[in-house]
């Protein structure tokens, strides 16, 4: 570690230390070091497939086998993998910190490593919805198969097709997860982790949080696209910075 970094780690520990509100949010990043493929790195998932074959209504309209055959090698790959440390650092903040912790990912991993309250706002990629949203079928549910059945699974409800529960492009957020997320902007630190930041309305979170006069810590290993927002950035991996800031604030 350098002699800068040592600094912005100090720098940030006193800060969470004496913050009333903290929050995070996350992307791909943070589950890179439990193995997990982020998007737009140099394996990235997007670097092989083009998300409009995959991540869009249309692609499930076309072919919804060969989305649910993706979806399913993203499970299987998920289901192997554990929470690393920037995870249980997070998850332990939203205990003992009443931290709020937003998420782009959809793996499940904050959950799994105990966060209370997290935000997704991409979905989950363990839950599942009918495609026709019959009435019966109206909420999303949770189906942890892998394999999930025959793809692509039924509605239990009215027998059509159903979907992973997550959000493709061209859809828009939940409207109320979107809204909570923007309240937990407005705090004291805001810290963006393992996130590239193009991809919107996540990425507007992080001037939202600046506007409302947060500090902004950036910990990413690569400048993003709103690298220039940050107050403090940390060139590190989202393991080994959420440890040593860890470290400080007990
Ligand atoms: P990206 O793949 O776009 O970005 C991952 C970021 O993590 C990059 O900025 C990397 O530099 C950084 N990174 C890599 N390894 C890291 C590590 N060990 N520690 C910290 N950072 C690391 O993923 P997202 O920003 O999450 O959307 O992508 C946003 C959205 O685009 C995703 O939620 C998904 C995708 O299309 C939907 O599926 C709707």
């Amino acid at each position: 570690m350098t002699d800068s970094s040592r600094d912005a780690i100090e720098r940030v520990a006193a800060a969470i230390a004496a913050a009333r509100s903290i929050t995070a949010l996350t992307g791909a990043g943070v589950s890179a070091a439990s193995g997990i493929p982020t998007f737009r790195g140099e394996d990235g998932l997007w670097k092989n497939v083009r998300a409009e074959t995959l991540a869009t209504r249309e692609a499930f309209e076309n072919d919804p086998r060969l989305v649910w055959e993706w979806y399913e090698w993203r499970r299987t790959l998920i289901r192997d993998a554990q929470p690393n440390a920037a995870h249980h650092v997070l998850a332990e903040w939203t205990r003992t910190r009443s931290a709020s912790l937003i998420t782009q990912n959809v793996d499940g991993l904050h959950e799994r490593a105990g966060a209370e309250g997290l935000i997704r706002l991409h979905g989950s990629i363990w839950h599942v919805r009918c495609w026709d949203r019959c009435p019966a079928g109206g909420e999303d549910w949770r189906d942890d198969r892998v394999p999930i059945g025959t793809l692509p699974p039924r509605c239990p409800h009215c027998g059509g097709m159903v979907r992973p529960a997550v959000v493709w492009f061209g859809e828009p957020l939940d409207e109320a997860v979107l809204n909570s997320a923007r309240a937990a902007a407005a705090c004291d630190v805001f810290l963006t982790v393992g996130t590239s930041s193009v991809v919107y309305p996540a990425a507007g979170l992080i001037p939202d949080a600046k506007a409302a006069g947060a500090l902004v810590v950036e910990i990413n290993p690569d400048a993003t696209g709103t690298s220039h927002v940050a107050d403090v950035t940390l060139r590190m991996k989202a393991d080994e910075a959420l440890t040593a800031i860890h470290a400080l604030t007990p």
